[in-house]
Order: structure tokens, then sequence, then C-alpha cells
């Protein structure tokens, strides 16, 4: 029994708004996308499709006179960083066991490392599986960040995952 389920984090206000802020819809697919390969990674899919739907959780708007600046956005975001605090912060809060938390953070931290100091990090499975995910949903234009879709088709695409780690677990 998951002491956390993707429903609970997909209705917390903070996921509401930051994931939001991101793309739902993106967010989503990249959740799923964790899943599936979770398996061939051997890989927890729970904790998997949790970094998958976090990983965009602490992007910033960059907006210059109403319009989003992509040189701000390239030369000082830190979302990797901001996500990973903010995704353990909701874990903790709602409940997660703190080792999963820790783990799902660190996946967050490293989904890109647009953020990070230059150098040769050796990603876990975990972390690998949730930079793989994210690249198998990227459009050109960064359009998947754009994407909609109903809260009702939200929700249910959630719902069908948490059922999908349940019966896998
Ligand atoms: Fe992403």
């Amino acid at each position: 029994m998951r002491s956390v389920t993707l429903t609970d984090l997909y209705n917390h206000p903070i996921t509401q708004k930051y994931v939001r802020r991101s793309g739902m819809a993106h967010a989503i697919a990249v959740a799923h996308h964790a899943f599936d390969l979770a398996k061939e990674h051997h890989v927890n899919p729970d904790l998997a499709a949790k970094a998958g739907f976090l990983h965009d959780i602490g992007h910033y708007e960059w907006y210059n006179d109403g319009e989003w600046d992509y040189d701000l956005y390239r030369n000082y975001d830190i979302h990797p960083i901001k996500g990973a605090e903010r995704a353990h912060k909701l874990l903790v809060r709602l409940g997660e066991d703190k080792h999963a938390a820790k783990e799902i953070a660190h996946a967050v931290l490293f989904h890109t490392d647009s953020a990070l100091p230059k150098g040769d990090y050796q990603l876990s499975p975990l972390q690998k599986v949730v930079h793989l995910a994210d690249e198998m949903d990227k459009q050109p234009g960064d359009f998947h960040h754009y994407r909609s879709s109903d809260k009702e088709k939200e929700l249910s695409l959630i719902q069908e995952l948490d059922r999908k780690i349940d019966s896998s677990l």
C-alpha cells in the first residue's frame, strides 16, 4: 500500500500551481513514459511515475514586459534545483516515505543538466528513466510546455496510472 498516490499529488494546490505552470499535460505524459520505462530499467515504477510527474515543478516564469524571455531563462534558470526541493517538501508533507522522497528529489534534480555545473554525472537507473521519459515527450519549439487538456481527462489519466502502479507492485 503506497502512502502517497499520484492522485494525492495531482490534487494538491502546490502541484496545481507549479506543475500547471510548466504544463500539466506534459507532466502526465512524462509520468506515463517513466512508468513504462521503469520495468526495463528495473526501477520502482511508483518512484519513476512520481518523479516524472513532478520533474518540472521548479519552473519560474521568466517574463519581461509580458513576454517570455528565453535569454533570461537560458542564463539564469535553476528549475531542476528548485523543483527537487519543492517536490521533496510536497512529498514529505503528504507523508511519503523519507527514502522515497529523497530518491524522487534526486531524480528531479538530475532530469536535465541545464542548471548543474559541467561534469560527468553517473546517473542512477531512476534518474536515467526520468531523463529519458522527459526527452520522449519533448516537442519542437518547447510546445510540450503549452499543450493543454481538460481537468477531467487529466484526472482520469492520473487515476489510470495509479491503478497500473498498484497492480505492478
Ligand atoms: Fe520536462
